[in-house]
């Protein structure tokens, strides 16, 4: 409309006019905003390489820094040791993935192939500072070696440029000798945390064709998993081809096995390597396709995705698809940093490169349902991805779910971690129970098998699996019975971890009420009632007259003093007795890394009881009335966050920031958000404040900055003022768009208290709002002030609980 309204202009006004429209059309390139390489170190553990949304390969350059190359690469002054094509983002587990690297070489002094680097060791190389480019899809780094590396992918496919200096006969390398240009590329048989039990790989001498498999360890879980990947090279023509152990090569055989031989663990590295006249343009180009299936699936991949090695093809399409996916939300910036900005849109750039999309590649069972895997976890996604994908993404969304419930079907469990294939391990709850109703009460239903969906919550609840370490939940006989998950609970029906029955309890209880809602919506009222009241076991390890004495480090050095709160969860028994553990213990003020999964680990999963006692989702109006009503729990909320007791750092701190809206104090919401974005999430290297978890950290400043929180499991969302003048997404499904406007908008967040709302031109005085405002699109407009207001504080005005609303 605005087009045709400048066409119809004549004269030079009009023309500058439009100059200036299309300026500002090209100057916003939400590119400019996405900064893949946040977090890749302090910990973040974030994958910066190229990847599809969602996509199975993920090809970087992989470091030898073992505090940080979970994801492959990092920002650090570490060494290169390969390139490989599948990696998991953001993880604490051990590093994973980075199967079959690559490593290029210019030549092998004297041209004696024994003078190449084989192993991790003596090939890694330093980067050239200032040379690495991420962008999504893209990745690039210079090594020391002249060599400057690219890459990019497709969905099974990574594709990388080797550029290779145009005097390289002439470099002297490491004092040796001078090189001959003749390049030399090898593949490892292994993986980053050298997990490889068994191997085989061989080149064909003809085409230079490099194939192999291998059967590799997933980096959080148990079990295992083969992978195959196939290489082929264009840019320079055949030289020779062989196999190397150790660090000894030769021409032939043209085939290599590695097995465990009992002694060296792990075993001796190997792989195989192909050796090219120098190229005329001096670059050679590697095609590496993967496949769980086969060598020769892997090859299909490759062939069928990239059949003509045309590099800067690969790479628009990758951007392409990129853009599309991001084109969603819209967001009208004037006057917000750039700082703030990247922290945006790198942050929902984050959100999409987990989970990823192994449909057609999953080995263990014959499905026509799509198959998703690298849920990992979603003790940790299900409380921000899979809802800000619900809205940003709903189509992939829906896939994931079909994928959830199709490993129910095949697996006996909905995982609650998974990775490469394998079983993860369980870190709280069964959340997938979660996922299913949060998606359940948005629309999510494309072909969904909600029968199946809702067998497969209830068997979470019912039936104990035999390692409930992995899949559903432990305990669970007590749970019927007790009401809770004693501390030193009898439970000979299945093994796993006897510890976290504070946090296990509280989570069961929250997947109960998920449980209830759905059999509410599919008219089980049976069920409905049965888990409803479950849903209030909570209660039942919460100990109202125990005390909290704090550290106070930063005021009284190594002194403790009484935090003046009463009422806790606490450890309770069997027999129905409390026992005790200090309610800040695992908080970062106290013992932080005690609480991990490990045999002694503590009654609360990463995190303290002060935090814990929180988490009830399902029922905030009793919990508040517990701990005293809407006052003393507005001041205990506000002193968790003030006092240093929570790390923002891992998920279950999401919830806190912004449950004051139930104790009708919305603007406290909207000031602790602020409190943490943007010191805690920033744009710079280390600007995670903990493990990214394949983006979990990144969907939370996504979604605190557009304002509507998403409580997971049901359809509330709590309303908080954007970070920007507007935000709008545009739903996949219905094709609406929903508009979130501010009114005295400042960047300088001092208007960060609503003092009126309205949907579409109406009054709303609700400090919360239902999923029906994205899919039927529409605009929210909060006019904004520099203090709290009347607005959104009424007992009508406040979010739904279990026991006032039902
Ligand atoms: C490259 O940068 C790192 C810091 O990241 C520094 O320690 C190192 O000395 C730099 N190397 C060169 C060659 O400048
Ligand atoms: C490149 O870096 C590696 C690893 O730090 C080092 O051993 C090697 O000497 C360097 N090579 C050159 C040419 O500087
Ligand atoms: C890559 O996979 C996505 C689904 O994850 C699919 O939508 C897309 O079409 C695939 N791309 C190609 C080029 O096949
Ligand atoms: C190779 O060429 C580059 C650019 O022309 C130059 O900077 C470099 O010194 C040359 N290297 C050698 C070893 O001659
Ligand atoms: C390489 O040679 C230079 C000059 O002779 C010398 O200073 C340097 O120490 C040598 N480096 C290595 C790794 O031997
Ligand atoms: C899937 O079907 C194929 C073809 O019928 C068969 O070869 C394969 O064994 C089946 N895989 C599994 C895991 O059942
Ligand atoms: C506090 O405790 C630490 C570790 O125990 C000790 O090093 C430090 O000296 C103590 N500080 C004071 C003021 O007592
Ligand atoms: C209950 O069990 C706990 C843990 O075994 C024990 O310490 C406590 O003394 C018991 N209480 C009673 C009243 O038996
Ligand atoms: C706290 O950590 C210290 C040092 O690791 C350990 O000795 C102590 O047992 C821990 N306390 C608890 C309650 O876990
Ligand atoms: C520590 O003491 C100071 C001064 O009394 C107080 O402001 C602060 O809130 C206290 N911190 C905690 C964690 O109680
Ligand atoms: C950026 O975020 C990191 C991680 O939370 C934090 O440690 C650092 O202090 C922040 N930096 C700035 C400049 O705010
Ligand atoms: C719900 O999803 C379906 C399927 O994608 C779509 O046809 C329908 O319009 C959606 N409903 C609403 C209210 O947007």
């Amino acid at each position: 409309m605005r087009q045709s309204g400048f066409r119809s202009i004549v004269g030079l006004v009009a023309l500058s006019a439009v100059v200036e429209a299309s300026n500002e059309k090209r100057a916003f390139d939400v590119f400019n905003f996405v900064d893949p390489l946040i977090g890749t170190i302090n910990g973040g553990h974030v994958f910066p390489g190229a990847t599809l949304p969602f996509g199975m390969a993920k090809a970087v350059a992989d470091v030898n820094n073992p505090d940080e190359k979970q994801g492959g690469f990092a920002a650090d002054n570490s060494d290169i040791t390969g390139f490989s094509h599948m990696h998991d983002s953001g993880t604490g587990g051990s590093p994973s993935l980075g199967n079959f690297p690559i490593f290029p070489q210019t030549g092998c002094a004297g041209d004696i192939i024994n003078n190449c680097f084989f192993t991790k060791d003596e090939r890694a190389s330093r980067r050239i500072n200032g040379t690495v480019v991420a962008k999504p899809g893209y990745f690039a780094v210079s090594l020391n070696t002249s060599i400057h590396t690219e890459m990019t992918v497709t969905n099974h496919t990574a594709l990388y440029r080797f550029n290779f200096p145009s005097n390289s006969s002439t470099i002297s390398y490491q004092n040796r000798t001078t090189l001959p240009y003749s390049p030399l590329i090898l593949v490892d048989l292994t993986d980053l945390p050298d997990s490889i039990t068994n191997g085989v790989v061989q080149v064909d001498q003809t085409t230079g064709r490099l194939t192999g498999s291998g059967t590799f360890n997933p980096s959080f879980g148990i079990g295992n998993y083969n992978l195959s990947f196939c290489a082929d090279f264009s840019g320079a023509p055949l030289r020779d081809t062989g196999v190397w152990i150790n660090n000894r090569a030769g021409s032939q055989p043209k085939m290599l096995k590695r097995v465990a031989d009992g002694v060296n663990s792990p075993p001796l590295p190997a792989g195989a390597w192909i050796q090219f006249h120098p190229p005329p343009n001096n670059q050679i180009l590697a095609r590496v396709g993967v496949s769980f299936i086969s060598t020769e699936k892997a090859c299909q991949n490759a062939e069928a995705e990239i059949p003509d090695f045309g590099f800067d093809k690969v790479q628009s399409a990758a951007q392409d698809t990129w853009r599309e996916k991001l084109s969603v939300i819209e967001v009208d910036a004037t006057g917000v940093s750039e700082e703030l900005q990247t922290v945006f849109w790198s942050g929902t750039y984050r959100s999409m490169i987990s989970p990823q999309d192994y449909t057609g590649e999953n080995p263990l069972w014959n499905s026509t349902e799509p198959y998703y895997d690298s849920y990992y976890c979603i003790w940790d996604s299900f409380r921000s991805i899979h809802p800000l994908l619900t809205l940003l993404d709903p189509q992939s969304q829906t896939l994931m779910v079909r994928s959830l419930i199709d490993i129910y079907r095949h697996e006996g469990k909905l995982p609650d971690c998974r990775m490469s294939l394998c079983k993860g391990f369980t870190q709280g709850g069964s959340n997938a129970d979660v996922v299913l109703a949060d998606s359940y009460l948005k629309n999510i239903t494309t072909e969904v098998d909600w029968k199946t969906g809702y067998e497969a919550v209830v068997s979470d609840a019912e039936d104990e699996p035999e390692n409930w370490a992995v899949e559903g939940r432990g305990g669970l006989t007590s749970w019927k019975t007790l009401g809770y998950i004693p501390t030193d609970d009898y439970d000979p029906y299945g093994v796993g971890p006897f510890t976290r029955s504070i946090s296990r309890t509280v989570e069961y209880a929250y997947n109960d009420f998920c449980i209830a809602e759905m059999a509410q919506a599919l008219g089980n009222m049976a069920d409905a009632e049965k888990y409803m009241a479950r849903s209030n076991n909570w209660m039942n390890m919460y100990k109202a007259d125990q005390t909290s004495l704090v550290s106070n480090t930063t005021d009284f050095p190594n002194s403790t003093v009484d935090s003046g709160f009463v009422g806790f969860l606490q450890p309770r028994y069997l027999n129905g007795t409390f026992g005790f553990q200090d309610p800040s213990l695992c908080s970062p003020l106290y013992n932080f890394t005690s609480c991990y999964l490990n045999p002694d680990g503590h009654e609360t999963y990463e995190g303290s009881s002060w935090m814990y006692t929180f988490f009830v989702p399902q029922d905030m109006a009793t919990l508040i009335t517990t701990l005293g009503g809407p006052e003393e729990f507005t001041r205990r909320l506000s002193y968790l966050h003030a006092s240093g007791l929570l790390y923002i750092g891992d998920e279950q701190a999401f919830l806190p920031v912004f449950q004051f809206h139930y104790a009708g104090r919305p603007g406290l919401s909207a000031y602790f958000s602020h409190f943490y974005i943007p010191s805690q999430f920033n744009d710079t290297l280390s600007g995670i404040a903990g493990n990214d978890d394949s983006g979990a950290m990144g969907s939370f400043t996504t979604l605190s900055m557009m304002g509507l929180w998403p409580v997971p499991g049901q359809d509330v969302y709590l309303i908080t003022p954007p970070y920007f003048p507007s935000v709008s997404v545009t739903n996949k499904q219905s094709g609406k768009t929903a508009m979130i406007k501010n009114v005295n908008f400042d960047a300088g967040y001092d208007n960060i208290y609503i003092q009126g709302a309205t949907l579409n031109g109406d009054s709303y005085a609700k400090n919360w709002i239902t999923h029906s405002f994205w899919l039927d699109g529409g605009v929210l407009e909060l006019t904004l002030g520099k203090n709290e207001s009347a607005w959104g504080t009424r007992e009508e005005d406040l979010p739904p609980s279990s026991s006032t609303s039902g």
